[in-house]
């Protein structure tokens, strides 16, 4: 099924040659006459494209590094998506779906993307799929925080996630993948590092929370670092089946 975007070849012997032919031509390809020698490349590497509907070119670098050399990683300003991707779902799962096919069917290429939530327990999982705008369209990290901790300033139950899920589309068919990590909201902000509500959820059995932990620790057990382990592990095994 998934033959047709890959080929077949020794890429690994060339696999420094590739990479500076690939980045000079990769900036001219739209136009017609060099289409040829680029896909040329990556039949002889075996190479899929495959777009991360995001521009965080941090995240993307992060990912590639983690993807390694047979997935070539491209961010949407790379295929010329400038606008504003809809996510109108109500859930994670909607949301992460629409994003992907999206961009699959709008520019045809294999695409994944992410949708991540903070669900509380208490407040029947909310912020939920609302966890960027929880206070307000302005997406303010600090207003979402204060107005979780207020409405939990009563509250016992202080048990929430983190849950994030990738929707992958690859030939229109859609395979999702779900990281979570358990935890609670602590009763005011601790820590510096981070983003979102980084400083007011402690993962369990840790005593520290997200915004106190080195990214690299954070992302060993995040829930996005636990939903692209299973991304990597599954495309590795179609890297696999198409040897
Ligand atoms: P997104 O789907 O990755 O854009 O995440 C939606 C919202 O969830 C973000 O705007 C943050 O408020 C929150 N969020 C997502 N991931 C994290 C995290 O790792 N730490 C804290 N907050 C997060």
């Amino acid at each position: 099924m998934y033959g047709t975007l890959f080929y077949d070849f020794k890429f690994k012997l060339c696999k420094g040659i590739f990479g500076i032919l690939h980045d000079l031509l990769i900036s001219v390809e739209t136009i017609t006459f060099y289409n040829a020698p680029i896909h040329y490349f990556y039949q002889k590497f075996k190479i899929m494209k495959l777009v991360f509907a995001t521009n965080n070119m941090h995240k993307l670098e992060e990912l590639q590094a983690i993807i390694g050399d047979r997935f070539d990683l491209l961010s949407l300003q790379e295929i010329g998506c400038n606008e504003e991707i809809p996510e109108e779902q109500p859930t994670l799962e909607g949301n992460a779906r629409q994003k992907a096919f999206y961009i699959f069917t709008k520019y045809g290429y294999p695409c994944f993307a992410d949708d991540t939530g903070l669900e509380i327990e208490a407040l029947n999982g909310e912020p939920g799929v609302f966890s960027a705008r929880y206070a307000g369209p302005v997406k303010n990290s600090d207003d979402n925080m204060k107005k979780v901790l207020e409405l939990l300033a009563k509250i016992k139950n202080r048990n929430a996630r983190f849950r994030t899920v990738i929707s992958l589309v690859i030939n229109g068919e859609e395979r999702q993948f779900e990281g979570i990590v358990v935890g609670e909201i602590i009763n005011g902000k601790k820590g510096q590092s981070g983003f979102g509500y980084d400083p007011i959820f402690q993962p369990s059995e840790f005593d520290k929370t997200f915004a106190e932990m080195a990214l690299k620790d954070k992302n060993k057990i995040s829930h996005r670092g636990r939903a692209v382990q299973k991304l990597v592990q599954y495309l590795k095994m179609l890297e696999l089946n198409n040897d």
